[in-house]
């Protein structure tokens, strides 16, 4: 596609849902990311859902993009996008597009960039910019090994200090082969949380501008 084309369509893509309850599902570099084929649909279920994904470029070595069925913003898709000053900026349209945020899986980097307020690609800027009084729920996923080491409880507690909601790893054997705690929260648990956030009557949620 074009530049100029590919600009038009991600500026259009953010007006084009209204009247319902916007998710961003962040993706990061844990394995488990090969499931966002198969979580996006799940949370599509769920009455007046719209979704839309935010992928860090390790993510994207974990699925096909072909089997997501929503766009999926990526780091290039933010320095495309802004040229001259009347152009939108991508991190700020898309926290200003969602009503939640759930970043699954969460990996131990980007856990640690965001307790420490980095912000060096498209979701970590969307973090940083969230506006914490709206939900933000993180699914951590990695070795066993790392979710022991003592930095990762202390960077949880951090990101749940700043009042953001933990959907906790489950213990299984891991796809490196190590058997412990570690592993991405059940789709079933995660989507069952976001539902949790839903308004009581889908056309009570966000009225905001729309084409
Ligand atoms: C095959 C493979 C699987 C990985 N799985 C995980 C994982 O489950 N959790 C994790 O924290 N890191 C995992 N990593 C390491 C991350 O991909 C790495 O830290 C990367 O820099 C994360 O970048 P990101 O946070 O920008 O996505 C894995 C790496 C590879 C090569």
């Amino acid at each position: 596609m074009q530049t100029d084309e590919h600009v038009s369509v991600l500026k259009a893509d953010l007006l084009k849902s209204c009247g319902t309850f916007r998710v961003l599902v962040g993706v990061t570099g844990s394995v488990a990311a090969l499931k966002l084929p198969l979580l996006v649909p799940q949370l599509l279920q769920l009455p007046g859902v719209d979704v839309r994904v935010v992928t860090t470029d390790h993510a994207k070595h974990f699925y096909n993009p072909a089997e997501v069925s929503v766009r999926i913003y990526n780091d290039k898709d933010e320095w495309e996008l802004w040229t001259q000053r009347s152009d939108p900026v991508l991190h700020i349209e898309l926290r200003r597009w969602a009503d939640l945020l759930v970043i699954a899986p969460l990996d131990a980097n980007t856990l640690g960039k965001i307790a420490n307020g980095i912000c060096d690609n498209l979701l970590t800027c969307v973090v940083r910019a969230w506006e914490t009084s709206r939900p933000l729920l993180f699914c951590p996923a990695m070795n066993t090994a790392m979710w022991q080491h003592p930095i990762t409880a202390q960077q949880v507690s951090r990101l749940t200090e700043f009042g953001y909601v933990e959907i906790p790893c489950i213990a299984k054997k891991l796809v490196c082969g190590d058997e412990g705690k570690g592993a991405m929260a059940e789709l079933s648990t995660i989507v069952s949380v976001v539902k949790q956030y839903l308004p009581t009557k889908p056309d009570e949620s966000s009225q905001k501008t729309c084409t």
